[in-house]
């Protein structure tokens, strides 16, 4: 995947990719990219920003530099790459939409800095607008980068272990179950018996409840409405484990359908 970031801070951009799994897809050549600073399309004495027509606080990213760097960075990739633009009033990301992005080949960034871009960019330049939450950061390279990783840990050869992919939250509607590792025991607890066992079978069975009871107590948001009868009945012991009374189990798993 090669993506282009349009960016007035390209040592942001370039500090992440110096480290860690990125660094080494990098290396690798699983992943590329080139930053194109819209700086650079500045004439005389402009400014990358201006005040918003109509009045209000801030600046507004002119429309002209922007332009100039988005087609610089069509020049850079195939005609057909999505531009993206980072802004809170996008489309959240979610895992899934991560997964669908890494089927692209090229993408192109657009990060914003003061008040936002001028409209026209993206009513006319943009294919999409994503946004990493609902609250507001400073300029759109964070978030670009937020949305970039969780695109290419999708693509074969970034991690490590590819399964991680598929224990890890929200790849089957929940959050992970709870993980440890050395020592078995300190001054903060022990680790449950269960996964020192080395029955494989029942530390599935286990992580699966924990998942279940963890994104049922935490994530309701994201719990699915319908369960099978063995996940029904798991999340039936996470909750009596941790001294529900059953009416009160029965209470809460009301509006929960068994498959
Ligand atoms: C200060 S913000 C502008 C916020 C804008 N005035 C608004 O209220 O929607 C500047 C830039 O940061 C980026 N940004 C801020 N919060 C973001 C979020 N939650 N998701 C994605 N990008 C964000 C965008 O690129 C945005 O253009």
């Amino acid at each position: 995947m090669k993506a282009v970031f349009v960016t007035i801070f390209p040592e942001l951009i370039e500090s992440f990719f110096s480290v860690g799994v990125i660094n080494r897809a990098l290396d690798e050549s699983i992943i590329n990219f080139e930053v194109v600073n819209p700086i650079k399309f500045l004439k005389n004495n402009e400014r990358l920003d201006d005040a918003p027509y109509g009045g209000g606080p801030g600046m507004l990213f002119r429309s002209e530099p922007l332009e100039e760097a988005i087609n610089e960075s069509k020049k850079l990739t195939s005609s057909n790459a999505k531009v993206i633009n980072l802004s809170p009033q996008g489309k959240k990301l979610t895992q899934e939409k991560a997964k669908k992005l890494a089927l692209d080949k090229e993408l192109i960034f657009v990060c914003g800095r003061y008040e936002g871009i001028d409209q026209r960019i993206i009513d006319s330049k943009i294919d999409e607008e994503i946004s990493i939450g609902d609250y507001v950061v400073t300029g759109g390279e964070l978030p670009a980068l937020i949305v970039f990783e969780s695109i290419v840990r999708n693509i074969e050869g970034v991690l490590g272990d590819i399964n991680s992919l598929e224990e890890e939250s929200f790849s089957h509607q929940l959050i992970e179950y709870p993980q440890y590792t050395r020592p078995e025991k300190n001054n903060l607890g022990n680790v449950p018996e269960v996964l020192l066992s080395g029955d494989h079978k029942k530390i599935k069975t286990w992580r699966k409840k924990q998942s279940l009871g963890k994104t049922f107590l935490l994530r309701k948001d994201i719990f699915p409405k319908e369960l099978s009868s063995d996940d029904f009945k798991l999340l039936k012991e996470f909750l009596s484990d941790l001294g529900y009374e059953s009416d009160r189990i029965a209470d809460l798993l009301k509006n929960i359908n068994k498959k």
